[in-house]
């Protein structure tokens, strides 16, 4: 099949793109920035459009030019960068997603598949937070992840538009840098995996939800497989594992001997992560597609090792 990957060449993106080539799809990124780092062994086999989100034409061009039968949209300004740049945020995040929809409209794509996010919902919510929450987010963020989520259904009912979206912890592997109060989690194995020392800026009984990028590439793919007569909404909260910085911490020293991890909490980072919800309720995923995490924390701090240490992550 013929698959666009808007933001094709961040973190997420990349792993897509890699995973979606080996499976044979015909794969073009789709990029404001294109830098091809995290696919630079099979650049020559993927398509590549310099364009922005915010530019519809961009979009039209895109998507009539390659064919396109799929769009995996994962192009969007994170967190931090979208808190800063609230309209750079604003365009990117919520008229990007709204460019993405009317391409997929105009030139009928067969299906959209978008990943929210965790911070779509805000305060104020229970744990482990259910599928259809109340969500009131108070970052530029949160607010064009709902929007997303929103427009997705609305073009589903109104346009037929094959939109299917996946809400996403905070995703942890190789290449996602650190970008983001979240990324914590990855670097906690990542720098020791690569025999550097790092310092934790979160307190040991933190505990936030993750989910292993193969999982993702896994949830991702199971939903654009699952059964269109089994799905009864549109939107699907993934839990992954909820450990704490602690238990990651020790499972860390179990798979990195000698690692230097040490805890030095930074009071402002400490209280954004004490704002997420500590787990998501994935039963709706589980019901209607089948949905189970693969990755529990060992073995995600175990692959994880063995990936950075084999190809330099
Ligand atoms: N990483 C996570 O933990 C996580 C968790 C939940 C949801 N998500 C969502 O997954 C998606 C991908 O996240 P990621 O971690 O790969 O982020 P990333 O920052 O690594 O990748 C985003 C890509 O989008 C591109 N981009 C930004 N503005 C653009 C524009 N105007 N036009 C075209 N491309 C543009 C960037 O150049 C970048 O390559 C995002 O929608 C993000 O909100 C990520």
């Amino acid at each position: 099949m013929n698959v666009l990957i808007t933001g094709g060449t961040g973190f997420i993106g990349s792993h897509l793109a890699r995973f979606l080539h080996k499976k044979g799809e015909n794969v073009t990124l789709f990029d404001i920035e294109p830098d091809l780092g995290l696919v630079d062994d099979i650049r020559c086999e993927l398509g590549l459009v310099k364009g922005d989100l915010a530019c519809l034409s961009d979009l039209l061009s895109a998507v009539k030019n390659n064919k396109v039968e799929i769009i995996y949209h994962t192009g969007a300004l994170l967190s931090a960068k979208a808190e800063k740049y609230p309209v750079a945020g604003f365009r990117t995040n919520l008229i990007g997603t709204f460019n993405v929809l009317e391409a997929a409209r105009l030139f009928d794509v067969e299906m959209v598949i978008f990943p929210s996010s965790i911070a779509a919902f805000g305060e104020g919510v229970s744990n482990p937070v259910p599928n259809e929450a109340y969500q009131r987010p108070t970052t530029m963020y949160g607010v064009a992840k709902v929007a997303g989520e929103m427009l997705g259904e609305y073009y589903h009912r109104r346009f037929e538009v094959n939109f299917r979206c996946l809400r996403l912890p905070s995703v942890v592997g190789p290449g996602r840098g650190s970008g983001g109060v979240s990324a914590y989690s990855t670097l906690m194995i990542e720098k020791p995996a690569r025999g550097e020392s790092y310092q934790v800026y979160v307190g040991q009984n933190s505990r936030m939800p993750i989910l292993y990028i193969k999982d993702a590439l896994r949830a991702f793919s199971g939903l654009q497989k699952a059964d269109e007569a089994k799905l009864k909404r549109r939107v699907y909260n993934i839990g992954g594992i909820s450990p704490t910085a602690g238990q990651i911490a020790e499972s860390v020293r179990r798979h990195v001997k000698g690692a230097r991890l040490e805890f030095n909490p930074d009071r402002g980072m400490q209280a954004i992560v004490d704002s997420w919800p500590e787990a998501l309720d994935e039963t709706r995923a589980r019901e209607e597609w089948g949905w189970v995490v693969k990755y529990r924390l060992d073995d995600m701090v175990e692959d994880f090792v063995k990936e950075v240490r084999s190809f330099g992550g």
